[in-house]
């Protein structure tokens, strides 16, 4: 049997970067709304500081609730760490974007600093800061392969394109937190969250089920294995700009709050339901990625460490943890 931790946390931009550069990030993706009308609730988080107070108190627990997973990641100390996020046009472009990709490569490097909205970062670190990782190659390579002879056509990268540019934001931005020092051997699973989103030429997301059939194959492979296995889920919920029911202008706090609870209460198999239009109503499109790991826990009830549900910082953020 899998002897499994779960992690769960967002890897936005912002987690990097001091409170008084949160405002350009909004009003960048607000300015490009014509006659954008803030909701009520924005407004009085805006306050007659631009946000600054609430910033502030949103950075301060996004620092904690990284501090509180990454210990608990620490002292479990596990032989694989495996992270699942969405590439956002980084590694995976038009000429070919599989809607799941396993690393296997043996190492891999990334530069989180590099973005241009992570400049202004909380290290005060160089762009072309380095962080370098090694990586259970014979394990990703077992993985996948029991992963397609058990029906799942899952695809593999061990020497991406467009590599130069280093790990997708999805899976370095939390390892700033969670491994900087590269001490447990990873394992990335990119997964096509934006689909069509991101512009006509690329292919649907896959569907909720599908991501929930792929967590639960990879169990059946864990399953067989001796190595410890801390699975982490790299996203936040319902962003702003995403959510297609308030024309991309506002959080879907009500939905993600009825989400939040059946994560909390051990209740995940009932996202695998979720319909594609779902997701692009409520702007959820990067849940994907925790559903493929609530696949791999299975139901089991989540500790929830930290919910930011400010509209300031455009995403609802869960930090959680199981086991
Ligand atoms: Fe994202």
């Amino acid at each position: 049997m899998a002897e499994l931790l779960g992690l769960g946390c967002s890897h936005g931009p912002i987690i990097l970067t001091p409170p008084e550069v949160w405002h350009k990030g909004r009003e960048r993706v607000f300015g490009r709304i014509p006659g954008y009308e803030p909701p009520a609730q924005l407004l009085a988080e805006l306050g007659d500081d631009n946000g600054l107070a609430q910033d502030r108190l949103d950075q301060q627990k996004v620092v904690e609730s990284f501090k509180v997973l990454r210990d608990r990641l620490h002292e479990w100390d596990p032989d694989v760490l495996m992270i699942i996020g969405d590439d956002q046009a980084e590694n995976f472009l038009q000429d070919n974007l599989p809607p799941f990709c396993l690393y296997t490569g043996s190492e891999v490097d990334g530069y989180p600093f590099r973005h241009p909205g992570v400049r202004e970062n909380l290290w005060q670190a160089a762009p072309e800061t380095k962080f370098s990782f090694r990586c259970p190659q014979d394990f990703s390579r077992d993985m996948r392969n029991s992963l397609i002879r058990d029906g799942i056509d899952m695809a593999s990268s061990s020497a991406l394109k467009g590599w130069d540019w280093g790990l997708a934001h999805a899976i370095i931005n939390p390892l700033v937190y969670l491994d900087p020092e590269g001490k447990f051997p990873l394992l990335p699973l990119f997964v096509n969250c934006y689909g069509e989103e991101a512009g006509l030429d690329y292919p649907p997301r896959p569907t909720a089920r599908r991501c929930y059939e792929v967590g639960q194959s990879i169990r059946r492979f864990l399953d067989t294995r001796d190595e410890r296995v801390a699975v982490v889920a790299s996203s936040s919920w319902s962003h702003s700009f995403l959510a297609h029911k308030f024309q991309c202008t506002a959080i879907d706090l009500e939905t993600d709050r009825r989400y939040l609870e059946l994560v909390r209460q051990g209740k995940g198999s009932q996202l695998a339901g979720l319909t594609p239009e779902e997701l692009q109503d409520s702007g959820d499109h990067e849940i994907l990625n925790w559903i493929i790991a609530l696949g791999i826990l299975g139901d089991i009830p989540a500790e929830i460490v930290d919910v930011r549900d400010s509209h300031t910082q455009l995403a609802f953020r869960v930090a959680a943890i199981w086991g």
